[in-house]
């Protein structure tokens, strides 16, 4: 195609040979087996004629702000579903979970005094990485479910054969979601700006009820003063709001890869700022090699396992330039082993000159099973890892620039603690993640105002 060809010519000379499937060559971890080739390759070839889901600008002014964010400039919240399903793309969820986003963000910028970028795992996280390939059941063993943009749930062998028309349905309900995150935002969605119309029953249940009512308070202040000087410009004002996603499945992120002439420049269309999972991390392997030549920001998970010479080469690898608000880090260490590896890892970035934002995760490095099964995580182990994160980071000369968290907007009962004390026997009432536990609307404001109640005295 002629737009392929172009790129040969014109991109930089260590992406010369770059192609958006190029991580063919290498070692791919984490991709189904497609049965039928031609199917796989009919399915890629509509995905790449349908129009992109987001445009250059937006991921290219979402870089912008990650740059300041990298500076100390502006804070990085990152929410969304572990995994989001075909079927949960509706009305409601979308809703919900930009009103838990918006609000958390009001929070958190009243508590920093900084612009707060807001990005949902949404739109399109719909693959997930998985322990095995395989799934047995009563002597059964039939391919693991994968995700929505690659299999179906019931364990049946046709709902698990991998479906390559699957990618074309993904790509439509990220399109869905983002139609109407769009709406949304343009009209305002602005009553909920203020706290008379935010869920915050919660806040009386808690210890910290006097300062959580002080925070509300603040932003509730913040809000009336900047509308009595701007007339009600804060209320309709338009809101920014950009979409991530893992990269894990390549076929789908290569059909969505532009190479735009007049930025000659590679793209990831499906999304502002995908992200690498840790499990698909290697240096040499085919998801480094493809976000090698795409000109998104990105993330990188870093878990305990990561090596300095690791974290090092990733860097060298990703961005060779030291480009601003290109690279971030999300780390995952857990509550009880960040103090041993998050210092290594941020002298280990610093000794390669290129800036680096530092994100923290708390949700996937403290992941429990109780004895009933539930997969679990506990708030305070949440607030804990954040806590030292922010602490580490400032001992070390650095700091921290954003958070990630897998939540809800909804009433689930998935994460344990919170100001409504939710404990074991409570996780049966309304469970139903799929994937990990999320911290339900509650919950996640309660984080917020953790972070924002640090800065804020
Ligand atoms: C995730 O973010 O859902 C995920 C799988 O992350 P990690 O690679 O950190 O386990
Ligand atoms: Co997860």
């Amino acid at each position: 195609m002629e737009v392929y060809s172009r790129a040969t010519m014109s991109n930089s000379i260590e992406n010369n040979q770059w192609q958006p499937d190029s991580w063919r060559t290498c070692q791919a971890t984490q991709q189904p087996l497609y049965t039928n080739e031609a199917h796989l390759q009919s399915a890629i070839e509509q995905l790449s004629s349908l129009p992109p889901l987001v445009t250059s600008w937006e991921v290219e002014s979402l870089k912008n702000q990650l740059a300041a964010a990298q500076r100390g400039e502006a804070f990085l919240l990152q929410g969304g579903d572990c995994a989001e399903s075909f079927d949960e793309c509706t009305s409601d969820n979308v809703v919900q979970k930009l009103k838990i986003l918006l609000q958390m963000s009001l929070v958190l910028a009243t508590g920093f005094k900084k612009p707060v970028i807001r990005v949902g795992r949404i739109a399109g996280q719909y693959a997930k990485p998985r322990s095995a390939d395989e799934e047995t059941r009563d002597g059964v063993s039939l391919p693991s479910y994968r995700g929505d943009l690659i299999n179906r749930m019931p364990f049946t062998v046709d709902d698990r054969i991998p479906d390559p028309e699957l990618m074309l349905r993904g790509y439509e309900r990220a399109a869905l979601t983002l139609n109407f995150v769009r709406s949304l935002i343009d009209g305002g969605f602005a009553d909920l700006h203020h706290p008379e119309n935010w869920d915050l029953d919660f806040v009386g249940e808690s210890p910290m009820s006097a300062e959580y009512n002080e925070i509300v308070k603040t932003v509730s202040d913040s809000l009336e003063f900047f509308e009595s000087i701007a007339g009600d410009v804060v209320r309709t004002r338009r809101v920014e709001f950009y979409t991530s996603h893992e990269g894990l499945h390549l076929p789908y992120e290569q059909a969505q890869t532009r190479f735009l002439s007049h930025r000659e420049r590679w793209y990831n269309l499906t999304t502002h700022y995908p992200w690498i999972g840790m499990r698909t991390a290697d240096i040499s392997g085919a998801h480094v090699e493809y976000f090698k030549g795409i000109s998104n920001p990105m993330g990188i998970k870093i878990s305990a396992t990561v090596s300095d010479e690791h974290l090092q080469e990733l860097i060298q690898k990703l961005n060779p330039n030291n480009e601003p608000g290109r690279l971030t880090f999300i780390t995952r260490f857990g509550a009880s082993n960040i103090e041993d590896h998050l210092p290594r890892v941020i002298e280990a970035a610093k000794k390669t000159g290129s800036p680096v934002l530092w994100v923290c995760d708390p949700m996937h490095g403290n992941t429990e099973t109780t004895t009933d099964g539930y997969k679990t995580r506990r708030f305070d182990n949440i607030i804990t890892e954040l806590q030292s994160a922010f602490r580490i980071h400032t001992e070390s000369g650095s700091h921290l620039g954003g958070v990630h968290l897998e939540l809800t907007g909804e009433n689930v009962t998935e994460c344990i603690g919170g100001a409504r004390g939710l404990n074991e026997s409570d996780l049966a009432k309304a469970y139903k993640s799929q994937v990990d536990p999320r911290l339900n609307y509650e919950q996640a404001m309660e984080v917020a105002m953790r972070i924002a109640g640090q800065f804020n005295g």
